[in-house]
C-alpha cells in the first residue's frame, strides 16, 4: 500500500539541509537574533517576489492582520467586513483590536467571498475589509477593491494561503493598501516556527508598520507611540530567504498535483471540484473537494494510507469562542463547506505518482 501524507515537510527540508544549516551558524557568529540585518534581506526578497515597494516582516500572519487593522486606524467600534469560511484568526484579529467583525457569506462555486454581499454589509462604521484567498486562490479583487474604493474604505487582502499567486496577472501581494502573509511552517513558502510579513507599496504605510511591530520606536530607547512587540527572529528570515528560492518549485509540484486530480477527478459522482477563475493563477496551498459523505470519504482515504484534512470544520461564527457573539448570523454557504469540505495530500516535493495513487484511491472508494 503507497502511503500519501498530507504534507511531508521533510522532504522539502532534506533538499536544503545544508543551507538551513549555515543560516543557523552565521546567526550565531553574527548575534543576529532579532530583525537585523537577515531581516531587512528576507524583506528586500519577498518584497521582489511580490513586485511590492516594501515587506515588513512580522512574528506570524495573525500579527501581519492585527498590525495592518492597526496601521489603518481601525480600532474600537469600527466594523470590518470579512468571511466566516477561514482560518480563525482572520477573525480574531479583527476582534483583537477592537473591532466588530461583520461576517458575509462566500460563493458556492469556490468557497471565496462573495462580492455581490458586501454593499449590504458595508456601513458609516465600516473602515476595512478582508478578503480571504482560502487554499491558494485569489478573490474576485478588482470587484472587491471597486466596491471598497467607492465607500472609501481600505483593502487588507489575507494572503496566508496565497504566497505566489496572481491576480488578472500581476503577484498577490503587489495589489491592495496591505497584504499579509503567514509563515507557519505548512504553508507554501514556511518557517521554521513562527513568522509573517505584510507587502505595501506606501511608504508611509511601512513606516508606520515598522514602529507598531517594535514598540512604537523610532530610535532604541525613543517611542513616539503605543506600540507591540510583533517582531521576526533573524533565524526564521534566514531559514525563509533560502525557502523563498524554491517557491517556484514547489508551487510547480502543487501545480501539477492539482492538474491531475482536476482533469481525473471531474464528473466523478461522490464529489464535487471547486472552481478556478481562469483571471487567477492559483498558489494550490490546499486542493478542497466537497463530498456530502466527507467523514467516510476521509475514514476510507485513511484505511488506505492516505491523509486528508478538513479546512475548516466550522465556520468562524460557529466556533464556542463566538457562541452568543454571532447567533444571528445566518451563513448557508459557509456552513455547507464547513460541512462537506474536505482537502486532499498537496505539498511541495509531493510526487505524480503520489497524486495518482490519491485519484485511484478515490475513484475506488466512490465506486
Ligand atoms: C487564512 C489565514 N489567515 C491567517 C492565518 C494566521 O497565520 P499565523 O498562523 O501565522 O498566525 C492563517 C494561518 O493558518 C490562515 O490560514
Amino acid at each position: 500500500m503507497t502511503k500519501v501524507p498530507f504534507v511531508d515537510l521533510s522532504r522539502q527540508h532534506n533538499e536544503i539541509r545544508d543551507e538551513l544549516m549555515a543560516c543557523l551558524t552565521r546567526v550565531l557568529d553574527t548575534n543576529a537574533y532579532i530583525l537585523g540585518r537577515e531581516t531587512k534581506d528576507f524583506e528586500a526578497q519577498f518584497a521582489e517576489f511580490v513586485g511590492a515597494k516594501h515587506a515588513i516582516a512580522c512574528a506570524n500572519g495573525t500579527d501581519g492582520l492585527v498590525l495592518s487593522l492597526l496601521a489603518h486606524g481601525v480600532g474600537v467600534g469600527d466594523e470590518v467586513i470579512t468571511v466566516s469560511n477561514t482560518f480563525f484568526a482572520t477573525v480574531e484579529a479583527i476582534v483583537s483590536v477592537g473591532a466588530i467583525p461583520v461576517l458575509v457569506d462566500v460563493k458556492e462555486e469556490d468557497g471565496l467571498i462573495n462580492p455581490e454581499l458586501l454593499s449590504d454589509a458595508i456601513t458609516k462604521r465600516t473602515k476595512a475589509i478582508i478578503p480571504v484567498h482560502l487554499y491558494g486562490q485569489p478573490v474576485d479583487l478588482e470587484a472587491v477593491n471597486s466596491i471598497a474604493s467607492n465607500a472609501g474604505i481600505a483593502v487588507i487582502e489575507d494572503a496566508a494561503q496565497a504566497h505566489g499567486a496572481l491576480y488578472q496577472g500581476k503577484p498577490i501581494g503587489s495589489i491592495s493598501s496591505l497584504t499579509s502573509f503567514s509563515f507557519y511552517p505548512g504553508k507554501n513558502l514556511g518557517a521554521l516556527g513562527d513568522a509573517g510579513a505584510i507587502t505595501t507599496n506606501s511608504d508611509e504605510l511601512a513606516t508606520k508598520l515598522r514602529s507598531l511591530r517594535d514598540h512604537g520606536r523610532t530610535e532604541k530607547y525613543s517611542h513616539h507611540e503605543f506600540g507591540w512587540n510583533m517582531r521576526v527572529d533573524g533565524l526564521q528570515s534566514a531559514f525563509l530567504a533560502v525557502k523563498l528560492k524554491r517557491l517556484a518549485k514547489w508551487n510547480e509540484d502543487r501545480s501539477k498535483v492539482a492538474s491531475i486530480y482536476h482533469r481525473e477527478l471531474v464528473g466523478l459522482s461522490g464529489i464535487n471540484l471547486l472552481k478556478t477563475n481562469p483571471d487567477v493563477k492559483h498558489a494550490h496551498h490546499l486542493f478542497v473537494v466537497l463530498s456530502e459523505n466527507r467523514e467516510v470519504l476521509q475514514a476510507e482515504l485513511k484505511k488506505r494510507g492516505i491523509e486528508a484534512g478538513v479546512h475548516y470544520p466550522l465556520g468562524c461564527h460557529q466556533q464556542p469562542a463566538w457562541s452568543t457573539r454571532f447567533e444571528s448570523c445566518s451563513l448557508p454557504v459557509t456552513e455547507k463547506f464547513t460541512a462537506q469540505c474536505l482537502s486532499l495530500p498537496i505539498f511541495g516535493g509531493m510526487t505524480e505518482q503520489e497524486a495518482n495513487c490519491v485519484v485511484e484511491t478515490v475513484k475506488e472508494i466512490l465506486g
